[in-house]
C-alpha cells in the first residue's frame, strides 16, 4: 500500500499537454514471448501549453528498454530518467524525432492490457491506459496522433498481421518471416490503437456507404468458429445503414474489421478500423446461443460500430469525461436495438438493468457522478454509472429538445469537434447552441451523484374540474456530496378516464413532458372532467425514484389500459412487487400469507385468454420483478424471507392460472422454431409459462422440462430447460447436465453457460459445488469469461449463498479476489465491487463482509485496482 499506488487524479487539475506527437510510426518484430517494438515518434512543444519545462516526461510500464536517440543521436544513460511508470528526456527542443526500441513479453501478460496472446493469437487492449505497457509514449487521449504501423513474424504462427487503418503493403522476409504494414489516416489517441497477429480465418462481405463509398467488411476467428460468424456480420450491415439513417454518420476508411478473442477483460472495444471482441460477442449459432446472445451481439457490434464518431472521430479530453463516449454511444446503441426489435420490449429491459444495478451502486459507497471529481485507477471507473446513467443522461436531453432538435444538436457537435478531444461540457453547448436553449441547471446531473428522489401527490377538484400534481425533489447525501442542488427532471405524464382512454391535455396532445426544476412545484391540468388515473413518468423519462402511493385498484386499471407501454408494465410491477413485500412482511412476523388480489388474478386472466401482439412485451407483462430488483427496495435485505415470499407469490399465481399457462405452453412450444422475431418472442412467452408452472414442482411439469431439453433445437430452449431442473433438490438434474457437457465441451461459450448455471443453483449445497468447478479440467483463473462465468455469477446472480449466513459466501469471494489479483486486477477489482453493498445487509452480515474487505486490504501485494475498491468499500 505504498503512495504512489494511492494517488488521487483529479479533475481540476487538468492541463494541456506540453507536448504533441503529430506522427507516430511503429515497428513490431513479434513473438509470443519476446517482442521487439521500435518507435519513432515526431514530437512538438504544444502551441497551446504556456509552461516551457525542459522535460519530456513519457509514460511506461513493464517494458525492457533497448535504445532511445533523439534526431538520430543515441542517448546515453545521463541523458533520461527511467522508473516504474516514466521515462523523462531532459533538454528536448521545440519539435523532435524521438526513437525509442524496447521489448516486451505478451506470454506472460495476464493482466491482458497492452499486447498479450490469447490462444495461439497476439492481440492488443489499450483501453484505458494499456499502450503504455506496449512502449513509452505521451499515453493520454488528448494526444492524436496519425499512426503507421508495421508489423514482422512469422508466416506459420501468424499468417495474418492486422493494424488500424487502410492495408498499406506487405512482403516476405528470410526464416519464414513475413511483414504487413498499415497506415490510419485519421489522428488518434494511443488508446485506440490495435494490432491483431494470428492463424484466423474470416469471413468478408462489403457495405456500400450512402455516399456509395465502398467498404470491405471482415470478421476474424478461429478456423472452427467461421460457421458461427453470419450474425455479426449482419449485425454489422445493420449498425452501418442504421447510423446513416438516424445520425447521419458515414464510415471512413476503406475496411472495418472486427476480430473474436477468447480472453477478454471486457466486452468489446471500438479501436479504430478493428474492432477487438470478447468471443462472447461475436460467436452465434442457433445451437450454441441463446436469442438473448443473438441480440447483444446486435447490441455490442452496434456500440462499438457507433463509437466510430461518438468517441473516435470526436474523442474525450482526459478520462474524467468518459461518459461523453460511452453514455452517448450507450444511448446511441439503446436506440438502435429498439428499432430492430422492440421499443416497448427494450426500454423495459434496460430500465429494468438501470434500477436492479446502477441505482444499487449510486446508493452505495461507489456512488460517484457521471462526469466524476477524482480517481485513483481509471480502469474502475468502467461504471454502471458512467454507462447507464450517462444514457440516461442523454436520454433526457433527447426527452426535452425532440427528436429532430436532439439531431440538430448532434450534428452540430460533430461538426465543430470532428479530430478534436473535448468535454461532457463541449457536448451539451452543440445541444444547446443548435436549439437556442440553456441547460444550466441541467449540467448537475453531470456532477452530482445518486438517485434523485421524486414523491408526487394529486388533487382533482370537481368544482374547478382541475387536476394537480405536487411534485417535491430531493437526493440522497453520496461520498464526498453533503448537499445538492436541485435537478432539472423532464417527467412525461398522461392521464386515464375510468374507461381507461387518455385524457386529451392542452392542445391535443395526451402526453406531455412537465419540467421539474424547483424542490417543490405544482402543475395544473384544466378541463378534466372526472377524477383521472395518473400516469406519470412514462416511458421512464428521467432516471429517479418515483414515490406516489396509487391504490390497488388504481394500478390494475394502469395494468390493463396505460398506452404507455412502460407505464403499463410498470403498474403490474408496481402491483406484485407490493405483494411480495406484504408476504415478506408476513414471513418476518410468522403470520399468515396474504392472498393474490382477485384483480390482479383476473387482469393475468384477460391476457393469458387473448394474447397480445408482441409476445415479448407480454412476457415482460407476466414476469415478476426479480429478486435482485426487489432486494434493492429493501432498506435491510432479508434475502431468506424474500426468496420464500417471490416464490410463493410465483407458486399463487401458478396455481390460480395453472390451466392457462399450461395451454400457452402448449400453444406457443414449437420444437423446430427459428430465429425470427416472432419465433423469439414465443420462446420467451412460452419459456415464462415453464417457469410460472414449475413453481409448482410437480412431476408432470419437470417431465415437461426433461422433454423440452431432450428435443431442444436451439440453445434458448435447451438451457431455459436446465436452468429449471438447476434448483431441485432430486438427484433427477445431474444426468442433465452431464448430457449437457458431453454434447458442449467443444464449444467454450456454450461450456461458460454450464458453468454459471451451477453457480447461481439455489440448491442447498451450491457452494460446495462451486468449489468444486474451480478444480474442473475446464475452469481456467487467467481466462476472463470463465471466472465470470464460475465466481462473478456466484457473487452477483446467487445471492441466497454468496449471503450465506456463516459468511462463507463472502470469504469465498474474497479468497478468489485474493487469487485473481496477482493474475488480473483489473477482474479482480469488478469481483470485489461485490463486496461493497454491505449496509443494506443486517449487522452479522455487515461484520462479515467488513471483515474479508480488511483481509483484501491487508494483502500485499494489492494492485492499486482492488485496493481502490476496497478502500472506498469500506470508507462509507
Ligand atoms: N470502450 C469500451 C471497452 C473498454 C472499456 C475497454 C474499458 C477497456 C476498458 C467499449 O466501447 C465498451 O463500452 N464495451 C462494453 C460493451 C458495450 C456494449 C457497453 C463492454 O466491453 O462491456
Ligand atoms: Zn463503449
Amino acid at each position: 500500500m505504498s503512495d504512489t499506488q494511492q494517488k488521487t487524479i483529479y479533475l481540476k487539475d487538468y492541463t494541456v499537454p506540453e507536448f504533441l506527437i503529430s506522427h507516430t510510426t511503429l515497428h513490431f518484430n513479434l513473438s509470443a514471448d519476446d517482442t521487439v517494438v521500435r518507435s519513432k515518434l515526431s514530437i512538438q512543444r504544444n502551441p497551446a501549453c504556456k509552461k516551457a519545462s525542459p522535460n519530456l516526461t513519457l509514460m511506461g510500464e513493464d517494458l525492457e528498454l533497448i535504445s532511445i536517440a533523439i534526431d538520430g543521436q543515441e542517448l546515453s544513460s545521463e541523458d533520461y530518467t527511467l522508473n516504474e511508470q516514466t521515462l523523462t528526456i531532459t533538454q528536448s527542443a521545440d519539435e523532435f524525432i524521438l526513437e525509442i526500441s524496447n521489448r516486451i513479453n505478451p506470454v506472460s501478460n495476464t493482466a491482458l492490457s497492452g499486447l498479450y496472446e490469447s490462444k495461439k493469437m497476439l492481440c492488443t487492449q489499450c483501453e484505458a491506459e494499456g499502450f503504455r505497457r506496449i512502449t513509452w509514449y505521451l499515453d493520454r487521449p488528448d494526444v492524436m496522433s496519425v499512426f503507421d504501423v508495421t508489423m514482422e513474424a512469422d508466416i506459420n504462427l501468424y499468417p495474418v498481421l492486422l493494424s488500424n487503418g487502410n492495408r498499406a503493403d506487405s512482403g516476405t522476409l528470410d526464416n519464414n518471416k513475413h511483414w504487413v504494414s498499415w497506415q490510419d489516416p485519421f489522428p488518434k489517441p494511443s488508446y485506440l490503437f490495435a494490432l491483431v497477429a494470428g492463424d484466423l480465418a474470416c469471413l468478408t462481405d462489403s457495405f456500400t456507404t450512402c455516399s456509395n463509398q465502398h467498404v470491405k467488411l471482415e470478421v476474424y476467428v478461429e478456423e472452427h468458429d467461421l460457421d458461427k460468424t453470419q450474425h455479426a456480420m449482419q449485425s454489422l450491415k445493420n449498425a452501418m445503414r442504421w447510423d446513416e439513417e438516424a445520425f447521419g454518420r458515414e464510415y471512413d476508411l476503406d475496411v472495418y474489421m472486427i476480430v473474436a478473442v477468447s480472453h477478454f477483460n471486457m466486452g468489446a472495444m471500438e479501436n479504430k478500423g478493428l474492432n477487438v471482441f470478447n468471443t462472447k460477442y461475436v460467436l452465434a449459432s442457433e445451437k450454441t446461443a441463446t436469442d438473448t446472445d443473438f441480440e447483444n451481439i446486435e447490441a455490442v457490434i452496434g456500440h462499438e460500430y457507433f463509437h466510430n464518431w461518438s468517441g473516435n472521430r470526436v474523442t474525450c479530453r482526459d478520462w474524467f469525461q468518459l461518459s461523453l463516449k460511452e453514455g452517448f454511444t450507450v444511448f446511441r446503441d439503446q436506440q438502435f436495438t429498439a428499432h430492430q426489435t422492440s421499443n416497448a420490449v427494450k426500454r423495459i429491459k434496460d430500465v429494468n438493468m438501470l434500477r436492479t444495478h446502477q441505482f444499487a451502486e449510486d446508493a452505495g459507497p461507489l456512488s460517484h457522478p457521471i462526469r466524476p471529481d477524482s480517481f485513483v485507477e481509471i480502469n474502475n471507473f468502467y461504471t454502471l454509472t458512467i454507462y447507464e446513467k450517462g444514457a440516461e443522461v442523454v436520454r433526457m436531453l433527447h426527452t426535452l429538445l425532440g427528436n429532430a432538435g436532439f439531431r440538430k444538436g448532434c450534428d452540430l457537435y460533430f461538426e465543430r469537434h470532428d479530430g478534436q478531444a473535448v468535454t461532457t461540457d463541449d457536448f451539451v453547448k452543440a445541444l444547446e447552441d443548435a436549439n437556442d436553449t440553456d441547460f444550466t441547471q441541467f449540467k448537475n446531473w453531470y456532477k452530482q451523484a445518486g438517485t434523485p428522489v421524486v414523491d408526487v401527490s394529486t388533487e382533482y377538484n370537481a368544482n374547478e374540474k382541475t387536476y394537480t400534481l405536487t411534485f417535491e425533489q430531493h437526493c440522497p447525501v453520496t461520498p464526498g456530496q453533503a448537499t445538492k442542488d436541485n435537478f432539472l427532471i423532464p417527467i412525461s405524464i398522461g392521464l386515464l378516464d375510468e374507461s381507461g382512454q387518455e385524457i386529451p391535455l392542452g392542445d391535443g396532445q395526451t402526453t406531455v413532458v412537465l419540467a421539474l426544476t424547483d424542490s417543490e412545484q405544482r402543475f395544473t391540468f384544466d378541463n378534466i372532467n372526472a377524477k383521472p388515473t395518473p400516469s406519470i413518468l412514462r416511458s421512464f423519462s428521467a432516471p429517479i425514484q418515483l414515490n406516489h402511493a396509487l391504490p390497488i385498484a388504481q394500478k390494475i386499471h394502469l395494468f390493463q389500459h396505460d398506452s404507455d407501454t412502460f407505464n403499463r408494465w410498470e403498474a403490474g410491477q408496481n402491483t406484485l412487487s407490493q405483494l411480495i413485500f406484504d408476504s415478506v412482511e408476513a414471513i418476518q412476523n410468522k403470520q399468515t400469507l396474504p392472498s393474490l388480489p382477485d384483480a390482479l388474478i383476473e387482469a393475468f386472466r384477460s391476457i393469458l385468454q387473448q394474447p397480445l401482439n408482441d409476445l415479448a412485451y407480454q412476457a415482460l407483462l407476466l414476469s415478476l420483478p426479480s429478486k435482485a430488483y426487489l432486494a434493492e427496495q429493501m432498506i435491510v435485505i432479508d434475502i431468506d424471507a424474500l426468496y420464500q415470499a417471490h416464490h410463493a407469490v410465483k407458486k399463487a399465481l401458478s396455481a390460480a392460472l395453472s390451466p392457462l399457462w399450461l395451454s400457452n405452453y402448449n400453444a406457443y412450444h414449437q420444437v423446430d422454431a427459428g430465429i425470427t422475431a416472432q419465433d423469439i418472442a414465443q420462446r420467451s412467452f412460452k419459456n415464462l409459462c415453464l417457469d410460472y408452472l414449475m413453481a409448482q414442482q410437480d412431476a408432470a411439469t419437470v417431465t415437461l422440462c426433461t422433454a423440452q431439453f431432450d428435443a431442444a433445437q436451439n440453445m434458448t430452449d435447451q438451457i431455459a430447460a436446465l436452468s429449471q431442473l438447476n434448483h431441485t433438490e432430486s438427484p433427477q438434474s445431474a444426468p442433465y447436465f452431464d448430457a449437457f457437457y458431453q454434447q458442449w465441451q467443444t464449444e467454450d461459450l456454450v461450456i461458460d453457460k454450464w458453468f454459471a448455471l451451477q453457480a447461481c443453483s439455489e440448491k442447498s449445497n451450491a457452494l460446495d459445488d462451486v468449489k468444486r468447478l474451480l478444480q474442473h479440467p475446464d475452469f481456467d483463473m487467467k481466462t476472463p469469461n470463465r471466472v465470470r462465468s464460475v465466481i462473478s455469477t456466484f457473487a452477483m446472480a446467487n445471492p441466497l449463498h454468496f449471503n450465506a449466513a456463516d459468511g462463507s459466501g463472502y470469504a469465498f469471494i474474497a479468497d478468489n479476489i485474493i487469487a485473481l489479483d496477482a493474475i488480473n486486477p483489473q477482474v479482480a477489482a469488478r469481483l470485489a465491487n461485490s463486496l461493497s453493498r454491505w449496509k443494506k445487509l443486517d449487522t452479522q452480515r455487515q461484520q462479515l463482509v467488513k471483515q474479508q474487505l480488511s483481509r483484501i486490504q491487508s494483502q500485499t501485494p494489492l494492485s492499486k485496482d482492488v485496493l481502490e475498491i476496497v478502500t472506498r468499500s469500506l470508507a462509507a
